[in-house]
């Protein structure tokens, strides 16, 4: 069995489902179902044995104790996070006790439990930590792409409470020997992302006829990677990386935001014709900090372990633009009155 922390959450969600798609080998999934977690993602499952569910925080170590000695996982997959800036800007708070302080706790149980193992499964032992590129800060419009030597330079609380996870995972891996791997990926799309995120917020808002809100100038650039192909790579990270290292994933897609919602507001065109969606575009006040510029540098993953993504960003956002159109149930229940709230006092300002 692998534990997954944070499988109800966008990322994890897809991971668990391409998972158990794949392998007979079942999956302990553990998530506080913050507002960012949604058992609704995992309803494909509702009858899979080789889906246990525990509904906790990665903050409680006793829980994790009691999770790990009863299940006793070959690995952890560590997605469980707060994850998105802006929110990070509004209440930092939330970032550090969980990407740092649950983070911290995960280690400890983990180091304990590996301590114990018998030698032959220590070595086969595996703590994979999710990171984020944004650990590397903003690149000028000619830098080189990050690679895995960039210094770090978080500038978000977001960023800042990652880069403290990350460093934590290093360091349990140079004093303690734990069989770490951490990957740090770029932008993230495609089916069941929470709408405060770029694409699904600006899907829901041109489909309700909102205002598409771009900050600043819309020239800010991002490297998208749809989420089934990262879910790819953290498998083959997992399968084959070399415990101790750092993969940087990327989607060989920057894009400026503005291009992206122009492209969106294209496929939504194709796909629900009779209306001028790109009018909807609304250039609204900077994100305080707004990293300029993100791109991945992904020659690593695909020279050491022949990982490439599989989706160019056009048929990416289509498949993405898809999901959604079908899935308006599982819209509905998402943008909830907690959504609307957090939706009124970000917008409002
Ligand atoms: P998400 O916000 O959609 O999901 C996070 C999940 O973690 C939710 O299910 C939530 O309930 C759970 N969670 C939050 N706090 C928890 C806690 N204390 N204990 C247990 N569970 C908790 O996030 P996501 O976009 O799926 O991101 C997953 C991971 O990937 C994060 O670590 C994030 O930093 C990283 N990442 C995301 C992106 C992206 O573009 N979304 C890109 C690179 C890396
Ligand atoms: P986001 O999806 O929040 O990811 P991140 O900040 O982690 O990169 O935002 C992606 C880009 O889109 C970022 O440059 C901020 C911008 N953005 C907007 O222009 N309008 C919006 O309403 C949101 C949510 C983001």
């Amino acid at each position: 069995m692998i534990l997954v922390t944070g499988g109800a959450g966008f990322i994890g969600s897809n991971f668990v489902l391409d998972w158990l798609a794949q392998f007979a080998e079942p999956v302990l999934n553990l998530d506080k179902l913050t507002y960012a977690g949604n058992l609704g993602n995992l309803a494909a499952l509702k009858d899979d044995a080789r889906h246990v569910f525990a509904r906790g925080d990665i903050g409680d170590g006793a829980l994790l104790t009691r999770l790990l000695n009863e299940h006793r996982p070959r690995a952890i997959v560590h997605f469980a996070a707060e994850s998105h800036v802006d929110r990070s800007i509004h209440g930092p708070a939330a970032f550090i006790q969980t990407n740092v302080v649950g983070t911290f706790t995960l280690l400890e149980a983990a180091r304990a439990y590996w301590s114990a193992l018998p030698e032959s499964e220590q070595g086969a032992f595996r703590f994979l930590h999710v990171s984020t590129d944004e650990i590397y800060g903003s690149l000028g419009a000619d830098d080189p792409a990050f690679s895995e030597t960039t210094p770090y330079a978080p500038n978000s609380p977001y960023s800042a409470s990652k880069a403290s996870s990350d460093h934590l995972v290093r360091a349990y891996h140079h004093t303690y020997g734990l069989p770490t791997l951490t990957t740090n990926c770029s932008n993230n799309y495609g089916p069941r992302q929470f709408p405060e995120k770029l694409i699904p917020l600006m899907i829901v808002n041109a489909l309700a006829g909102k205002p598409l809100p771009v900050y600043g100038d819309g020239q800010n650039v991002r490297d998208w990677l749809y989420v089934g192909d990262h879910c790819a790579a953290i498998r083959a990270v997992l399968e084959r990386g070399v415990p101790g290292e750092v993969y940087n994933i990327g989607g060989n897609a920057e894009m400026k935001n503005l291009d992206v919602v122009h492209a969106l507001c294209r496929v939504l065109s194709t796909l629900k014709p009779g209306h001028d969606y790109a009018s909807q575009i609304t250039f609204v006040k900077d994100r305080p900090g707004h990293d300029r510029r993100y791109a991945i540098n992904a020659a690593k993953i695909r020279r050491e372990l022949g990982w490439q993504p599989a989706e160019t960003f056009e048929s990416g956002l289509t498949h993405t633009v898809c999901w959604y159109l079908d899935n308006e149930v599982w819209l509905t229940n998402v943008t909830s009155k907690t959504y609307q709230q957090w939706i009124d006092l970000h917008y409002a300002q």
